[in-house]
Formats: structure tokens, C-alpha cells, sequence
């Protein structure tokens, strides 16, 4: 068992324990074997694919007995091939039946018999750009906002991403976050000192423009980076001109400990894509890979912060974790935090215009959700 080093509580972030969000909990491409078991906000989820290519999740533990409907690798109906059925599973001990909804349809020894209270809570699902998304929310209403979705995923020319697991690191989520506002760490943990940089919060976005000379490529590095709820980040990046997407995860598995996924989406030369195309975008991946790492390794080895001894030139962690806060609080309070700091807000070093400012255009395809 990880250690876990601090949690929720330790940072005072609010009433409760999980935050309120969008979260990444699989690469559509693991649904491809059945179900699936997951382990998400200190609780146990069954993911399935359903036979219209429905992705459901469900609360993991049968009504009847307890059983866990998808960990079984054994039961005769699982090896079978016999456990989906149309769009509901049943469980492998039994052999009760749920729908997507998470009802109870049928009792197959028991006809005609189906309580409304056995049936399982089913949670709000996306399925985008690779990626199996999931609605948290410790008050179990609907999502009050969509995931955020790349425009250019739709380009004739993008290389479509492979997400890199990066497992489960015992950090708290916030600590991750604080990446947003932290200005000062992009010079010696990344190579790249900030030649500008500012932050924007916008409700549930929180926004980060930036800008250096990247030594160790010597090149010149441009970003619009945004979290969309605290579980997605997305990031538009040109790198000597080259324009590229990097996303990267992040979802608690447990109070202390959470899972990450990083991925880039680049474009090809030409069409249909060459092999060299795909071999440069797999190496622009492993590229920003190396650079997401060298934060991922101090992640790991870290005492927590639960404080930050702020300097006067620091960027601004106490916003930032404010803007973490809303999400950990009941959704009718979350509107008062984001009234008061909405805005952007430079940090002391760079209070001149950022990129958005000098370079009109360049953010017109970000910060889009689903459906936009
Ligand atoms: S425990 Fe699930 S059907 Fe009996
Ligand atoms: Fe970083």
C-alpha cells in the first residue's frame, strides 16, 4: 500500500473529501475486454461497454449479495462471453440483471420480481478523444458542466494520441494543481523561464498563459494551458512554430493518492499520414512525457505542502487553491468562490500583457466543451 502523505482534510479545502468533476477513469481502448473494474474516490465502480457502445458505469457491488460485478475473471458467465447483454451486465454470481441505469430488469430464477430498491447508482459517463471520462459528485447531481473537447482532434491531419499511464502517485490532487499558477518552477524543473506569464480564472477554467526559451531544445515555447474542473488539463503549445496539444489527468483514487495519464496530439505533414509522421508525433509525446516527468518525479518524493511559504514573487497558490475549493464544497456555494476571483491576474514579476493579449487568434479553439 502507497503512503499516503496528507488529504483533503489537511489542506482545508472543504467539506468533502472528493471534488465535484469531470475525471479521466480509463483509455477507451481497456473497455475492449468486458468489464472492467475501477477504483475511483475511495470507491469501487463497474465499466462496461454495452452491446451499442454504450459505456456504463456502475456503483460495483450487486444489491443481492455483495458481489463485485466486474471482478470476476472466472464465473461461467464471464468466460462465456455471457455477462453483457444489449446495453445491462449481469453479476457473475447470481446472474441478476442491471440496465444502464443501474435498474434492476430481472431475477433469471425469479420471474416478474425486480425491488426498485436493489437497483445500483449509475453515473454520468463521456467518451472523448480516447478517453473514458466520468461525472464525480459527492452531492450526486447531474454534471453542471461538460468536459472540454480539442477542436483540432477533428483535424483531417491530427495524429491521434496513445495516453501514457503514469499509475498513481501518493499526492494529493491540489498539489498537482498548484502546477497552474507556479511560475518559478518552469525554469529549473523544465528548462523554460517564464519570459511572461499570467493566470485566469473563469468559473470552472482556470486558465494559465506562458511563454520562454526552452534550452534544453533551444527553442522558443509558447502556452495556453487550462484545467476544465479540477481532473483535465489541456494545453495548446507552439514549439519553434510547430502547434501541438498536450492533456493531461488527473483523478483521486483515494484521499492522498492520485492517478495520472499524459498524452500529446500533433498533426501530419501529409495525407494520409506517413510512417515518419507518426513516428514525430509519437516522439513530440515522449518529448513532453520527459518534461511532464520531471514534475511527476518531485511529485512522488515530496513532503506535502500543506501551507506554501509564499514569496512576494510567487505565483499565486492561495487563488489557485481557492479555485481548487469550490469543487470540494456543495455545488451552491461554488458560485460564491468563482465571484470572487473570477478575473485574470498577473503574477508581480510580469504585469505586462500576455500572448492574448499581443497574439489575437491563438486561443480561439480552447477552453470548447463537449458539444460546444
Ligand atoms: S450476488 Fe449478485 S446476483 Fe447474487
Ligand atoms: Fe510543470
Amino acid at each position: 500500500m502507497t503512503d499516503i502523505k496528507a488529504r483533503t482534510a489537511d489542506y482545508g479545502l472543504g467539506p468533502y473529501t472528493y471534488p465535484r468533476g469531470w475525471f479521466v477513469v480509463a483509455e477507451s481502448s481497456e473497455l475492449d475486454e468486458g468489464a472492467m473494474a475501477l477504483r475511483y474516490f475511495g470507491r469501487e465502480y463497474a465499466m462496461y461497454r454495452g452491446e451499442s457502445g454504450r459505456v456504463v458505469i456502475l456503483d460495483a457491488f450487486c444489491k443481492h449479495m455483495g458481489t463485485h460485478l466486474a471482478r470476476s475473471t472466472s464465473a461461467h458467465i464471464v468466460t462465456s462471453a455471457q455477462q453483457i447483454e444489449g446495453d445491462s451486465i449481469r453479476c457473475p454470481y447470481h446472474a441478476w440483471k442491471y440496465g444502464a441505469d443501474g435498474q434492476l430488469e430481472e431475477i433469471p430464477y425469479q420471474p416478474g420480481v425486480c425491488p426498485a430498491s436493489a437497483a445500483l447508482r449509475s453515473h454520468p459517463v463521456r467518451e472523448l478523444m480516447g478517453c473514458i471520462l466520468m461525472w464525480f459528485d459527492p452531492e450526486e447531481g447531474e454534471p453542471d458542466f461538460e468536459p472540454p473537447y480539442l477542436p483540432a482532434w477533428d483535424r483531417p491531419d491530427a495524429i491521434h494520441w496513445q495516453l501514457d499511464h503514469l499509475g498513481e502517485v501518493p499526492v494529493h490532487q491540489v498539489e498537482i494543481l498548484d502546477n497552474m499558477t507556479d511560475v518559478h518552477h518552469l525554469g529549473p524543473t523544465h528548462g523554460s523561464p517564464c519570459e511572461y506569464f499570467e493566470n485566469e480564472f473563469r468559473d470552472t477554467l482556470v486558465i494559465q498563459r506562458q511563454g520562454g526559451f526552452l534550452a534544453p531544445y533551444q527553442a522558443h515555447l509558447d502556452t495556453v494551458t487550462w484545467y476544465t474542473g479540477p481532473g483535465i488539463l489541456l494545453s495548446k503549445q507552439t514549439f519553434n512554430g510547430v502547434e501541438m496539444y498536450e492533456l493531461i489527468a488527473n483523478t483521486p483514487v483515494a484521499d492522498g493518492l492520485t492517478r495520472a495519464w499524459h498524452a500529446v496530439l500533433s498533426f501530419a505533414q501529409g495525407n494520409p499520414a506517413s510512417a515518419a509522421d507518426i513516428d514525430n508525433a509519437r516522439q513530440a509525446q515522449a518529448g513532453a512525457l520527459a518534461a511532464f516527468s520531471a514534475d511527476f518525479e518531485v511529485w512522488k518524493h515530496k513532503a506535502p505542502a500543506i501551507k506554501v511559504m509564499q514569496t512576494r514573487n510567487d505565483g499565486h497558490f492561495n487563488i489557485q487553491r481557492k479555485w481548487v475549493s469550490q469543487f470540494y464544497m456543495p455545488a451552491a456555494e461554488a458560485r460564491k468562490v468563482q465571484e470572487e476571483i473570477n478575473g485574470v491576474l498577473p503574477v508581480a514579476e510580469f504585469p505586462q500583457p500576455s500572448r492574448a493579449g499581443r497574439d489575437a487568434g491563438f486561443e480561439d479553439d480552447c477552453f470548447q466543451l463537449m458539444g460546444d
